[in-house]
């Protein structure tokens, strides 16, 4: 570690698009925050870059949403993610955002370098275009039914029903959701990065060369991308809201939000250090570490390093420690639900408490694998953990040295003498101090090695030898027999407050403020900042000494604020699956004309039969009162042949007919979804004759 002049840390660049959670919080900006701390307690150069990342359909789908532009919608996420940032005290050196122009400038930049090493493949293809909204459709703004599981709504990208993961070109019957309307392909040109051709580098440079000292969920997720083999991959879009593609014939098009955002952390240092942010980003002697949450790594490791490849003189991250996720009281954390403690509303509903946040986060960090946030446990770890065991140690000591000695540290005795009590006196402290000093190492080693939550635990493990110590010392006894003993063990105790004051700072800032104003100690900060050096207990303050008064550094979590917590997760959750969450969006207005085109008939099932090689599809003949004709309908789900045949449905008896594996469908009967996707038959409240209109 000592042989890097200088690190360069990075934590993910969240998006422009909602607020901050506690699963971002756990994931990538605590440990971040822990680790910077850490290193700038050690004296290390050190540049901590994050900022809003805000660009891509995330973003314009969201601003849609709120009936805002994208430069309204980022710029008012921007403010709210800076400011809860900077409230919780997240110890950023820069809160950038990527819609600034040097980051413009970077990111064109970057992609004319590697263009013009002729690196780039042209490629056109066709894409769904939208025509009556003129546009190229992203892939989440196609919906249509999944060829897997026949959910009507699953999105280009991705079915959220059956979690497969699509191509637009595979949806059936696919439908823009800007318009509703049926897209056509339309050719259109595109740039792809030939990640195929690093293949082998990373291999070498990933595979080989970070076996060892990457974790292994990151390494793993690295390791199987490789064995199914990189594909080039696009890096523009045709989209309005981006970082225009600097070519003539990119016009119109952006770079895909993919390719800019990381870009965003070097563009931030050089906002940060316009006159030296190269040495942060060519020094071979700087270490490059990204914190991000897992759904992030394949970006980081694999596409973003072949990115600085390609260009040449960047230096590569040196460890990429990527967090699993955090859930909430069993649930995966949503946005969309609004299944989740948003940090903006823990700092206004827990005023002055980041430091029991911190702490919670920090010992359930989902390092290695997902876990849960309960608000429960976060009682449980705030009372018996930070007020009863740290809190605890540290007034005890303080109220014992206003006691009997006015609040000055008292001389530290050597405690000679054959005298048993002090025997054992100095036996305990002998031991104590050995513990002490493990725990400092193992804290430290824990620090560098990004295991954050033993790190803490070792920290915290420092108070409980300090109660250890208090418990077997008993000093509140000898008060009357043997002041010298009692000044002592203060006086130790004492050096364990002002150690934990220093263990303690990278996790819990407010603690550390506040046993320095304890110890009246702002001035002895320099001194101490060899504890970090030497890893093992310092003299923290001086005998004679006077301190500053006792503070409580934390209280008990009351059941009633625990019980308000976990109301509030209940009730919004309903508000939004009723208002905000809608199956599909409006579809724009038709005349009655248009209406009036539909010829819509009751008729009766008279047979039904399951299709080969379709899970979802039934073949219907219906009885239409008129004909006897063939249907195909996506209801295979829903309803078995035996269910539904003798059945009356209605449906619309002049749609074109459709060929769909081979068979033509010469209707279409109308069904029901819920917002679950499930399908149910639209009926007349009583039976009527086949043949009857519907109007
Ligand atoms: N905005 C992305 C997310 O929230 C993270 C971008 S990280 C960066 O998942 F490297 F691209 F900046
Ligand atoms: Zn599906």
């Amino acid at each position: 570690m000592n042989t890097f002049k200088r690190y360069t840390i990075t934590a993910a660049l969240p998006y422009a698009n909602g607020p901050l959670h506690i699963g971002h919080i756990a994931g990538a900006y605590l440990p971040a925050d822990t680790y910077v701390r850490f290193l700038r307690l050690r004296g290390e150069d050190v540049v901590f870059i994050c900022g809003s990342d805000e660009h891509g359909v995330a973003i314009t789908i969201g601003s849609k949403k709120e009936g805002a532009t994208p430069r309204q919608f980022v710029d008012k996420y921007h403010q709210l993610m800076k400011k809860a940032f900077q409230d919780f005290d997240i110890s950023f050196d820069i809160y950038s955002r990527t819609s600034n122009p040097v980051h413009y400038e970077t990111a064109q930049e970057f992609f004319t370098t590697i263009y013009n090493k002729g690196l780039l493949n042209e490629e056109t293809s066709d894409q769904y275009y939208d025509e009556q909204e003129g546009i190229f459709l992203a892939d989440r703004y196609i919906i249509g039914t999944c060829p897997n599981c026949g959910h009507p709504n699953a999105y280009g990208d991705q079915c959220e029903k059956c979690g497969t993961s699509l191509s637009p070109r595979q949806l059936i019957n696919p439908r823009s959701t800007v318009s509703g309307k049926t897209p056509v392909l339309r050719p259109t040109k595109h740039w792809y990065f030939p990640l195929d051709k690093f293949e082998n580098w990373l291999k070498e440079w990933l595979i080989e060369g970070h076996k060892n000292d990457w974790k292994t969920n990151v390494y793993g997720q690295c390791k199987s991308w490789l064995d199914q083999g990189l594909q080039p991959r696009s890096i523009t879009r045709d989209l309005e809201w981006g970082i225009p593609v600097p070519l003539p014939e990119g016009k119109g098009k952006v770079l895909y939000v993919w390719f800019d955002a990381p870009i965003g952390y070097i563009s931030a240092t050089k906002e940060l250090r316009p006159n030296d942010w190269q040495k942060y980003w060519k020094d071979p002697e700087t270490r490059l570490i990204h914190f991000i949450g897992k759904d992030n790594i394949v970006f980081h490791c694999i596409i973003f390093p072949s990115m600085l490849k390609a260009t040449g003189d960047f230096i590569l991250p040196d460890n990429v420690p990527a967090n699993e996720f955090l859930n909430l009281e069993g649930d995966k954390i949503s946005t969309s639900r609004n299944h989740a403690v948003w940090l903006h509303e823990y700092l206004e509903d827990f005023p002055g408490r980041r430091d029991e946040l911190r702490y919670v986060l920090n010992s359930i960090a989902p390092e290695t694998k997902d876990a849960d946030f309960t608000w429960k446990d976060y009682q449980q770890k705030v009372n018996s953990e930070l007020v009863s065991i740290l809190g605890n140690f540290v007034n005890r000591v303080m109220v014992l040295t206003w006691k009997y000695f006015e609040g000055k540290v008292p001389s530290e005795h050597e405690l000679p003498g054959t005298d048993d009590r002090r025997t054992k006196i100095l036996a305990v402290y002998h031991q104590a101090h050995a513990d002490l000093n493990v725990s400092v190492n193992e804290m430290i080693q824990a620090l560098q090695g990004f295991r954050f939550r033993e790190a803490q635990f070792q920290m915290m493990n420092m108070a409980r030898i300090g109660n250890k110590f208090l418990a077997e010392t008993e000093p509140w006894k000898l008060a009357k027999e043997d002041m010298e003993a009692v000044g002592s063990i203060l006086n130790y105790a004492l050096t364990i407050v002002g150690n934990i004051g220093m263990a303690c700072e990278p996790f819990l800032p407010e603690a550390a403020a506040s046993i320095r104003r304890q110890l009246n100690a702002e001035a002895l900060r320099e001194s101490w900042k060899k504890f970090w050096h030497k890893e093992e207990l310092i003299q923290a303050v001086p005998q004679y000494h006077q301190l500053g008064k006792p503070e409580l550094l934390y209280k008990n979590v009351e059941d009633s604020e625990i019980e308000k917590q976990v109301e509030k997760l209940k009730k919004p959750k309903m508000e939004v699956i009723a208002s905000e969450n809608p199956v599909k969006p409006l579809k724009p207005e038709i005349v009655y004309d248009d209406f009036a085109k539909l010829d819509i008939r009751v008729g009766t099932v008279l047979t039904a039969e399951r299709m080969e090689k379709s899970d979802k599809l039934l073949k219907l003949t219906v009885d239409t009162g008129i004909d006897k004709r063939t249907v195909l309908s996506g209801i295979a789900k829903h309803y078995t042949p035996e269910e539904i045949t003798g059945k009356q449905v209605t449906l619309i008896v002049n749609l074109a007919p459709r060929k769909m594996m081979g068979i033509e469908s010469q209707g279409m009967i109308l069904m029901a979804e819920d917002r679950d996707g499930k399908l149910k038959l639209v009926l007349p409240s009583d039976e009527v004759k086949p043949g009857s209109t519907v109007s």
